[in-house]
Formats: structure tokens, C-alpha cells, sequence
């Protein structure tokens, strides 16, 4: 059996294999209230054979959506729309995760396929913004930076929206610290020019993460894995480094997380970055080492070979994938058949391993 397709347990789930799928936004909600989309589209990966399934980011409250068509769990509508999903997933034999967000400076924008492009503006359903500081994201609205309550009322919203996901039968919990969104603003110096106890130190700018983390930690028990999406790297002079990211890592293990998911990017917009396969897979590897904590790398993992040479190399326990799965939903199925790996199929398409 290759590693790929060998169980992971984090506490009490047991993931049977380690070929997940990466949250992906799907623009498709109508007030954060995931539609019949999302019923067939996370569905779909769990016939085909993913050991994790992470729905999208989903806002904790409405003013933390990257755009008006996310998703959210800061109502109890939301959360049953979810918790149909999770049954749906789980009778097609998967695991079910979602990623918990707050979009903070880069809230507020159109989808990709929308007629606009950046911030939406009022008049046409847009929002005021928070962040760290007072510092636009290249070409968006100006945010408000938070106060002492703000943040306060951020974590409390972690909270609840965990919570949430939580009683809607969710098997993992994925707090979204990464891409230059909220949590990522407060860590990255670039966004985050606060002079209080949230800003200067990696300390400071952390403390909001970790606050999250012990939030969603406290909800989910001992019971429910909780993971946390770091980009260890802004690709920026003065930005955030691979080196704090496992610094961090290591400090949201301490606060209750069980994995750290690397990514990396999104604080500064045209950072020059060297898209190629597993380009991302180093920094899991720095974090996984430097941190002594278990990893997830994503970016650029295209095939079951790729992702056996990513954990057999030591840089991570689990690979996350996105655009592949969108390619191929049965990525899963292939995957293990080019590792020679049998894994079982849903009786409904056990026809097409005949020959
Ligand atoms: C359509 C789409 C939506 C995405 N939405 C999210 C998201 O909600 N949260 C997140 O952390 N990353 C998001 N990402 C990034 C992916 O999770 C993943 O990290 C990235 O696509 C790199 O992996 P890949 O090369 O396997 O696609 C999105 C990517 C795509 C293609």
C-alpha cells in the first residue's frame, strides 16, 4: 500500500487516504447559504475516492465574504443548508471539512465571472471592510482598521461559526490564516502596522490567529481535527517569512490545531511567484521541520506518483488538490490505480474496472 493510500488518524477521524480535497469557492451561494451546487459538487469527490473533502471558505460573519456569493455559517439556515451536505457526502462514503474565514481587507468583491472586477461598490450590494490596519490591498476599497472589539467580536464569531459547523455534523475544521485575507493581515508586516499587542512582534501579529484557533479548538472538543491554512510566504521584502510560519505553526499546534495546511501568497498583488509543479511543497517541508508539526502541502499536485513523492519525501503527512479534482472528480480512484493500489470503488461503477 503506498503511503497516499494509507489511513490518517487526527484524533477521533480516521481519513482513508491522505489525497484530499483542497476548499475551493465556488461563488455559488445565495446569503451564504450553500445551494444545490455544492450538494453535487462535494459530493461527487466523495464517490471519487478523496480522503478529506474541505469545503470552501466560508465566512464567520457577512462582512467577512470575499464576495457576495460565498458561503457562510454565521446563521442557523446556513448551518442546516450544510448539514444536508455533510449526509450527502458522508453516504458517498467521504469526510467532510470546512474552512472558517474572515476575507478581512479583500472582502467584498465580485466573483471571478462577474462583469466587474475588485471592490463591489455599495450601490450594488458591497460592504465596508476591515483589517489590521488602514492599508488597501492594491486597487480595492480602503479598509477600517479594527478596534480592541472588533477583534474581540471576530473571535467570538470564529466561535460560533465552529460551533455551527460542528452540530452540522462536519468531521474537520479548517481555520483560513492564509491568501492575505483577515488572519493573514494581522501576521504579514506588510498589512499589519498596528503599534498595540497585536501588531510589531511575530507574537503580536499572531495573536489574533491563535485566539481563533483556541475558539475553534474549544468548539470542536477534543473529538474533531482543526487544521490551520498558513501562505508561509509573501513572495515581498519585509513580508512574512517560511521561517515565522513555522514559528507559527508550532505556536497553533500549542493553541489546539492538529495539522498545518501550507500554502503561500496573497498579501501583495504581482509577487513574482515561480509557478511549477509542487511549488509550494518546500515551504511544508521548512514548516514541517523547523516546526515539528504535521503538514498538509498543496499547489501544483497533478497525479498519485506526485503526490506518493511529496510524503515520502518528509515534507508532509497529507497533500491537498484543487484544480485536479475539478479536472477529474474520481482524481481519487486514479490515483490509486496508478499506485497500484486497490481501493474500493461504489458498487454503481464497479463496471468500469472490467476490461
Ligand atoms: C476555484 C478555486 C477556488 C479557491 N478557493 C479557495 C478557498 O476557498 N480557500 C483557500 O484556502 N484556497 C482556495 N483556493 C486555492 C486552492 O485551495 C489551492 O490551494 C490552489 O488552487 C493550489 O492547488 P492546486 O494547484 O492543486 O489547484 C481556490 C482555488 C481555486 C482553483
Amino acid at each position: 500500500m503506498s503511503q497516499l493510500f494509507s489511513p490518517l488518524t487526527l484524533r477521533t477521524r480516521t481519513f482513508r487516504n491522505r489525497l484530499w480535497v483542497s476548499p475551493m469557492c465556488m461563488y455559488s451561494a445565495v446569503d451564504g447559504i450553500p445551494q444545490r451546487w455544492h450538494h453535487t459538487h462535494l459530493a461527487q469527490f466523495a464517490s471519487g475516492g478523496a480522503g478529506l473533502i474541505m469545503a470552501e471558505a466560508t465566512a464567520v460573519v457577512p462582512e467577512g465574504r470575499i464576495s457576495p456569493r460565498d458561503t457562510g455559517l454565521w446563521s442557523d439556515e446556513q448551518r442546516d443548508a450544510w448539514s444536508g451536505i455533510v449526509d450527502d457526502v458522508h453516504e458517498n462514503g467521504g469526510l467532510l471539512g470546512v474552512q472558517l474565514a474572515h476575507a478581512g481587507r479583500m472582502a467584498s468583491t465580485w466573483w471571478p465571472w462577474a462583469d466587474g472586477r475588485g471592490s463591489v461598490p455599495a450601490e450594488e450590494g458591497g460592504w465596508p471592510t476591515v483589517a489590521p490596519s488602514a492599508l488597501a490591498f492594491d486597487g480595492y476599497a480602503q479598509p477600517t482598521a479594527l478596534d480592541a472589539q472588533g477583534i474581540d467580536d471576530v473571535v467570538a464569531a470564529f466561535a460560533a461559526a465552529a460551533q455551527r459547523a460542528v452540530d452540522a455534523g462536519f468531521d474537520a475544521l479548517e481555520v483560513h490564516g492564509a491568501h492575505g485575507y483577515l488572519l493573514h493581515e494581522f501576521l504579514s508586516p506588510l498589512a499589519n502596522v498596528r503599534d498595540d499587542e497585536y501588531g510589531g512582534s511575530l507574537e503580536n501579529r499572531a495573536r489574533l490567529l491563535l485566539r481563533a484557533v483556541r475558539a475553534v479548538r474549544e468548539a470542536a472538543g477534543d473529538v474533531m481535527p482543526v487544521f490551520v491554512r498558513l501562505s508561509a510566504t509573501d513572495y515581498a521584502d519585509g513580508g512574512f517569512t517560511p521561517d515565522e510560519a513555522a514559528r507559527v505553526g508550532r505556536w497553533a499546534m500549542d493553541a489546539g490545531a492538529d495539522l498545518v495546511d501550507v500554502s503561500s501568497g496573497g498579501i501583495v498583488a504581482g509577487a513574482h511567484i515561480d509557478y511549477r509543479p509542487g511549488y509550494q511543497v518546500p515551504f511544508a517541508q521548512t514548516v514541517r521541520a523547523a516546526g515539528e508539526v504535521p503538514t498538509a502541502a498543496v499547489g501544483l499536485i497533478t497525479s498519485g506518483e506526485q503526490a506518493e513523492q511529496v510524503l515520502a519525501s518528509g515534507a508532509a503527512d497529507a497533500v491537498f488538490a484543487g484544480r485536479e479534482w475539478l479536472r477529474d472528480p474520481h482524481f481519487g480512484l486514479r490515483a490509486a490505480h496508478e499506485l497500484g493500489d486497490e481501493v474500493p470503488w461504489p458498487p454503481q461503477y464497479r463496471r468500469a474496472l472490467w476490461r
